[in-house]
């Protein structure tokens, strides 16, 4: 279980995240929203131990993290993270010999690493694109060969940080449709993002983070019912809702199930 307790942050004198005490183990999908600048990605830093926290602590099974080398190998085999520009996180030419590069460091045998690779670019629906060189595939292409990077340890974690960021509109549904093979594969999944629409159709729980500050936390459709604190957050409703609290319409989780209402019952009956 990933856990923070009363975790402070600050670069330099500049307080980042406060007093933060989070339990990610408790949902399938748990989402962090959030204007930018608020601290998402520090969080995500100080989760898988790039940054390390001043005050409190982030605990992986009870247990707060260690450090050292070894230490920080055997969480991110558990704790797996996506970050938001993919360049950070690609550093071979050739897809194949990127992703299996961390299997490689934990020494595992080949035909295993081969079989590991083929099943995490089938998950994020690469294999169109898998025998083309790197810096010839588009920013979504990029960004789902980061995230079969992250699949490949088969982690029990999976962080992603604003996955759908700089995706046009077709990249950003087949990122959803990814996010959710990869939840119904049974792992944990913590997702960061100010695209309030991803995080209503997709997370389970929330924390809201104010500058650095949980403000709220709630089952998502609790938390997205509350217009004034969404707007403390600098945040808005996501339409779904919207089209409930403003009009009344029934509250549908995804814009399929409000259309298919709509078509069964009618306008007036809605
Ligand atoms: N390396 C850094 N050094 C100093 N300040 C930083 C650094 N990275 C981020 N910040 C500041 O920390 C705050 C939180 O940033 P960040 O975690 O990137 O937020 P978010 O991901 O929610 O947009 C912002 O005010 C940002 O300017
Ligand atoms: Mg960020």
């Amino acid at each position: 279980m990933l856990t923070t307790r009363q975790l402070h942050f600050s670069y330099q004198d500049e307080p980042v995240l406060q007093d933060l005490t989070l339990d990610f183990g408790r949902h399938a999908v748990t989402g962090l929203v959030g204007a930018n600048g608020c601290g998402k990605s520090t969080l995500f830093m100080n989760l898988t131990g790039i940054l390390r926290p001043q005050r409190g602590a982030v605990l992986w099974q009870g247990e707060p993290l260690g450090y050292d080398k070894r230490s920080l190998r055997a969480l991110r085999q558990r704790v797996a993270t996506v970050f938001q520009d993919p360049e950070q996180q690609i550093f071979y030419t050739d897809i194949d010999s990127d992703i299996a590069f961390s299997l490689h460091n934990l020494g595992m045998d080949k035909p295993l690493i081969a079989q590991r690779v083929d099943r995490a670019l089938q998950l994020v629906d690469a294999q169109g694109f898998r025998h083309k060189p790197v810096q010839h595939l588009s920013h979504g292409q990029k960004k789902r060969v980061a995230i079969a990077g992250a699949l490949v340890m088969e982690a029990e974690y999976l962080l992603l940080d604003e996955p759908t960021a700089g995706l046009d509109p077709a990249g950003r549904q087949q990122m959803i449709a990814i996010i959710e093979r990869i939840v119904a594969e049974g792992k944990r999944v913590i997702i960061s993002s100010h695209d309030i629409d991803l995080i209503y159709q997709i997370c389970d729980y929330l924390y809201v983070l104010s500058d650095g500050r949980l403000i709220s936390s709630g089952e998502t459709a609790q938390v997205f019912m509350q217009q004034a604190l969404l707007a403390t957050a600098g945040l808005v409703q996501p339409w779904l809702v919207k089209m409930h609290s403003e009009l009344g319409l029934p509250l549908c989780k995804t814009e399929e199930q409000l259309f298919m209402l709509w078509r069964q019952r009618g306008v007036e009956k809605m």
